[in-house]
């Protein structure tokens, strides 16, 4: 990495009663799955991720355009499921709500305009709930989850040997639906 990089990525990061519910959610699912569970602290959904980017550049990040004020939208978390490729259990929306996917394309298209690169990989919403998952059973019931989401951030990612640390360093607020 740079010695004057930082690693980023644009997230939601729920509030503490989401947050509640989401931890409860990876607590069983790391029963079922074994593995490592996410920190509650770190529980969060990603929007874009920047990666490695040269310090001079967080000032771009640090200041989105307009067109990323959507409208607030709630996410209902309705499906779990666990990738073998990465060993990476997660929660997600069965349905994708229109802001989410106009904030999400409006972001990466300003990203890759400004000359940062992003993965190739298209948008897939989840909430990544263990890692070194055991992806041969799921728990039982499936999960029901209500975020009511207003705002998205900037978060700043430490790699560690024990999971990443974040720090949120930008957030701004999504319209209200009269605004
Ligand atoms: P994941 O939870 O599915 O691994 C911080 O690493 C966040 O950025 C994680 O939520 C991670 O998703 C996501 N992310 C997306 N692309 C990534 C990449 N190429 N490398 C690391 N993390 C990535």
């Amino acid at each position: 990495m740079n010695s004057q990089g930082l690693r980023v990525f644009y997230a939601l990061w729920p509030d503490r009663s989401v947050n509640g519910a989401l931890a409860r959610t990876a607590r069983r699912m790391v029963r079922a799955v074994g593995g490592r569970r996410t920190r509650d602290d770190s529980l969060h959904l990603t929007l874009a991720f920047m990666g490695d980017v040269d310090s001079v550049r967080l000032a771009e990040l640090l200041a989105p355009p307009a067109e990323l004020s959507v409208a607030r939208f709630t996410l209902t978390f309705d499906r779990w499921g666990c990738w073998p490729r990465n060993g990476v259990a997660w929660v997600a929306p069965s349905r994708v709500p229109a802001p989410l996917r106009e904030l999400a394309t409006e972001m990466e298209g300003w990203l890759r305009h400004t000359g940062f690169e992003l993965d190739v990989r298209p948008f897939n919403p989840h909430v990544t709930l263990v890692r070194k998952a055991h992806c041969t059973r799921l728990p039982d019931s499936t999960p029901s989850i209500e975020w009511p989401v207003e705002d998205f951030a900037l978060v700043r990612s430490t790699l560690a040997p024990a999971g990443s640390r974040y720090e949120i360093i930008g957030r701004w607020p999504l319209l209200n639906a009269d605004s």
